[in-house]
């Protein structure tokens, strides 16, 4: 199992209704996937944290790269991991300007 932390900054017409539709869909696709994480969103930033099978999260994290929502794809971290951080959670959503509930898995 692996945790990896990305950043990336919205495409300029990409607001929280957006967003809101990005979460909708990652909940209901990341648990089919076994997938768990957060989204950080701050208006004009994201930082994601995605948790879950090697594989699975490889997969996904391309196809999120290639989703023009967004640019500046950077991966932060990614590191094996014994147990899902978020385990309860297929994604949620952190609305603040405040991103270190998703930084600061980077130390765990
Ligand atoms: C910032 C950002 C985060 C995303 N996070 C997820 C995610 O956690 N899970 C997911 O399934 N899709 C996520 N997406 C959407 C994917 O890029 C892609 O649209 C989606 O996986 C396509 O799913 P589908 O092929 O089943 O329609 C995200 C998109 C953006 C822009």
């Amino acid at each position: 199992m692996i945790r990896l932390v990305y950043f990336s900054t919205a495409r300029a017409d990409v607001h929280r209704g957006e967003v809101d539709r990005i979460v909708a869909h990652a909940v209901e696709k990341n648990r089919a996937l076994g997938i768990t994480g957060a989204l950080g969103f701050n208006g004009r930033n994201f930082c994601q944290v995605l948790e879950g099978p090697d594989a699975a999260v490889h997969d996904l994290v391309t196809a999120i790269e290639a989703d023009p929502r967004h640019s500046g794809f950077k991966i932060l971290d990614e590191k094996e991991i014994a147990k899902p951080h978020f385990a309860d959670w297929s994604m949620q959503l952190v609305d603040n300007l405040d991103f270190s509930p998703v930084i600061n898995l980077i130390d765990d």
